[in-house]
């Protein structure tokens, strides 16, 4: 565990309000990811499993999560199965967790070996009606191999076909997706680790460089901070930032042109995600200036627009009769261009292609139901961007908040983004 230890009351509390939700006499389950492949032996590093973090605490590979909160055994109503440690593994993996140490972590008091589980697990089902299973049911999710999640689904519903199966993500979506205190402060963690990221590039930048140094100042900065990257920086120079997943970050950086920084961090699992650009030469043209501010005007009031109860859909669409403006203010629209829109398809969208901004939390671009309205807790980026391959470049800005009951609380107030604060960090 590269983070500092995080109060297990965090994953109780998760643990009982899912309890909640669930109908009477369930078990649900949740599993570990499997350990991404790659070619020949090798394998990705582990990436959590993000449900199965939220209820428990708990990173380590091939772990299982089985909830039943009528069990007649009061203490089979939480368990956590684990691998089981031994020599092999230490000297060959390292460290495992013993069932003290889970207990700590997770708040979990039955722990029990894996081997332990076929028999447990028949035990539940045999006293109970429904079975809560997990599924990845992000609508953008490219799922193109089976999970471990999927095949445990195959293999209990073959074992014990006359259950009644529910989605366990519909649940785990409607709780995910408020944050709550201890969930926030982490995020600021993550959001901290992030900003330093970032005014250390602001003293680093200058024509010459490459987008690579860039990516490695950052790398270094996460990884001494003891987090990760939260996503594949984008680090985009010039006419690169007009591609909006650019990640190959391996041009110099010249003299006049902007440079697109999407990079965050990510602190216990918890992602931040920001975007600012900045003027390889410390200092913007005044037509970089002029769609930077376009750009910032259009963040702010969208900002300004996260309020409780609104649909992101009308939030968005806001945001894009703001942006038509700015984009006809700046001569890239013109008036017959705005009549031409249509619902689908508003006429800023040939210079702002993108979402306004996703939930944010265990996941960058996080679950939750986002066509019910904002609620308190709910924690989103806000990103507008201007992009324009005819002038080779593009201006992107994306800041993190809190939506709650007095209005949108920005995550990311503190890290710079007015031009005249960032030239001025750039010439320190
Ligand atoms: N960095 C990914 C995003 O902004 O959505
Ligand atoms: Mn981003
Ligand atoms: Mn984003």
């Amino acid at each position: 565990m590269r983070h500092d230890p995080i109060d297990s009351k965090l994953f109780a509390a998760n643990r009982d309000r899912l309890a909640h939700l669930l109908l009477p006499n369930s078990v649900a389950a949740v599993n570990a990811n499997d350990i991404p492949p790659t070619n020949a032996d090798g394998s990705l590093i582990p990436i959590p499993n993000s449900d199965l973090f939220y209820l428990t605490g708990i990173e380590q590979e091939e772990s299982i999560l089985v909830l039943a909160p009528n069990a007649h055994d009061e203490k089979q109503r939480e368990i956590l199965f684990l691998r089981e440690p031994n020599e092999h593994l230490k000297i060959w993996e390292g460290h495992k967790h013993p069932k003290d140490e889970a207990q700590k972590i997770s708040g979990i008091k039955t722990i029990k070996w894996l081997a332990e589980f076929p028999v447990i697990f028949r035990q539940l089902l045999c006293e109970s009606e429904h079975v809560f299973l997990n599924t990845n049911e992000h609508k953008r999710a490219a799922d193109t191999v089976e999970t471990r999640d999927l095949r445990f689904i195959r293999e209990t519903q073959a074992q014990y076909p006359l259950h009644q199966y529910h989605r366990l993500a519909r649940l785990l979506h409607r709780l995910r997706v408020v944050k709550s205190e201890p969930e926030i402060e982490l995020l600021k963690q993550s959001v901290a680790i992030t900003e330093q990221g970032f005014r250390r590039l602001l003293k680093l930048v200058k024509p010459g460089i490459n987008e690579v140094e860039a990516e490695a100042e950052l790398a270094h900065e996460f990884t001494r901070r003891r987090a990760r990257f939260a996503y594949n920086p984008i680090i985009a120079s010039g006419a690169n930032a007009c591609t909006l997943h650019y990640n190959q970050n391996d041009q110099p950086c010249k003299k006049g042109d902007l440079l697109l920084l999407d990079v965050a961090a990510s602190y216990a699992n918890y992602n931040a995600d920001l975007t600012r650009t900045i003027p390889v030469s410390g200092r913007f043209t005044r037509r970089q200036k002029q769609i930077y501010q376009a750009v910032l005007r259009v963040l702010r009031a969208s900002i300004a627009g996260a309020t409780v109860g609104k649909l992101h859909r009308d939030w968005q669409k806001e945001s894009q009769m703001m942006m038509n403006d700015e984009l006809l203010a700046l001569g890239l629209l013109k008036k017959s261009d705005i009549k031409k829109q249509t619902e689908e398809t508003p006429a800023c969208r040939k210079y702002f292609m993108h979402g306004l901004g996703h939930p944010l939390g265990l996941d960058v671009h996080d679950v939750g139901f986002i066509t019910e309205p904002f609620a308190p807790g709910w924690v989103l980026t806000v990103e507008p961007g201007i992009y324009i391959p005819k002038e080779g470049f593009a201006v992107r800005l994306e800041d993190d908040i809190i939506v709650t009951e007095h209005g949108p609380i920005n995550l990311m107030a503190n890290t710079p983004i007015e031009p005249d604060e960032i030239e001025a960090l750039m010439n320190r």
